[in-house]
C-alpha cells in the first residue's frame, strides 16, 4: 500500500533533515521509500530550481515564480511521484503545493483561487495523504537558515516570512485531518521522535505496519 507524505515548514524549520531521518527509519523497517524534494527531484525540476533560487534573478515576477514552481511540480509528479506510488512506495517529499500557498499565496499575495487552479493543472489533483508541518518561530528559522546557504528568497524581509508562517497556520487549520503539526524548535532528535511516533500511529491506523 502506498502513502504520500509531505514535509512543510518555514525556512530553517529543519524539515529537510527530519524528512531524511524519517525516510531512513522507514527504510530500516523494511518499507520501500522514495525520498525527494521540491522544487527539484528530477533533472528538469532541478534545472528549474536553479532558475528560481538564483540570486541573479532579482527581477523575477510573482507570476513567473508561481509558474516555475508549478512547472517543476508538474514534472516531479508525473515522472517520479505517481510512478513510485503506483509501485506501492512510501513517498516522502520535502515541500509540495502547500509551499506555493504559503509563500506565493500568503507571502506574496497571489490570489489563492488562482493558485488552486494552477495546482490542479500541475498535479492532476494529487493530494498528500499526510503532511508534517514543522513549525518554528520566524526569527529562529531565519537565524538557522543564515548559517547555511543563501538563496534569492532569503533576501526577502521578515514581514514576508511572518506572512508565510501565518499562512501555513491557516492551511493547517483548514485541513486538520491531513496536517500533523510538529514543534521544530527543539533538538533534532527530539523533533524526530515526535514525527516517528506520529508516523507509527498513522501506519498502524492504515494497517501498514
Ligand atoms: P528549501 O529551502 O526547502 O529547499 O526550499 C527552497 C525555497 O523555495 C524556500 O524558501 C521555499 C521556496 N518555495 C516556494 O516559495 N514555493 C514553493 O512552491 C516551493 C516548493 C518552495
Amino acid at each position: 500500500m502506498s502513502l504520500f507524505i509531505t514535509f512543510e515548514g518555514p525556512d530553517g524549520s529543519g524539515k529537510t533533515t527530519q524528512a531524511r531521518m524519517l525516510a531512513d527509519y522507514l527504510e530500516s523497517q523494511g518499507h520501500p521509500v522514495l525520498c525527494t524534494r521540491e522544487p527539484g527531484g528530477t533533472e528538469i525540476s532541478e534545472q528549474v530550481r536553479q532558475v528560481i533560487l538564483s540570486t541573479h534573478n532579482k527581477s523575477m515576477r510573482n507570476e513567473t515564480e508561481v509558474l516555475l514552481y508549478s512547472a517543476a511540480r508538474a514534472q516531479i509528479v508525473a515522472e517520479l511521484i505517481r510512478p513510485a506510488l503506483a509501485q506501492g512506495k512510501l513517498v516522502i517529499c520535502d515541500r509540495y503545493y502547500d509551499s506555493t500557498f504559503a509563500y506565493q499565496g500568503y507571502g506574496l499575495g497571489v490570489d489563492l483561487n488562482l493558485l488552486r487552479a494552477i495546482t490542479q493543472f500541475a498535479t492532476g489533483g494529487l493530494v498528500p495523504d499526510l503532511t508534517f508541518y514543522v513549525d518554528v518561530p520566524v526569527e529562529l528559522g531565519l537565524t538557522r537558515r543564515h548559517r547555511s546557504e543563501t538563496n534569492r528568497l532569503d533576501l526577502k524581509n521578515i514581514e514576508y516570512h511572518t506572512r508565510v508562517r501565518n499562512g501555513y497556520l491557516e492551511l493547517v487549520k483548514a485541513e486538520p485531518d491531513r496536517f500533523i503539526i510538529i514543534d521544530g524548535s527543539g533538538p533534532v532528535e527530539q523533533v524526530q521522535e515526535q514525527i516517528r511516533a506520529r508516523m507509527i500511529t498513522e501506519l498502524a491506523e492504515r494497517r501498514m505496519t
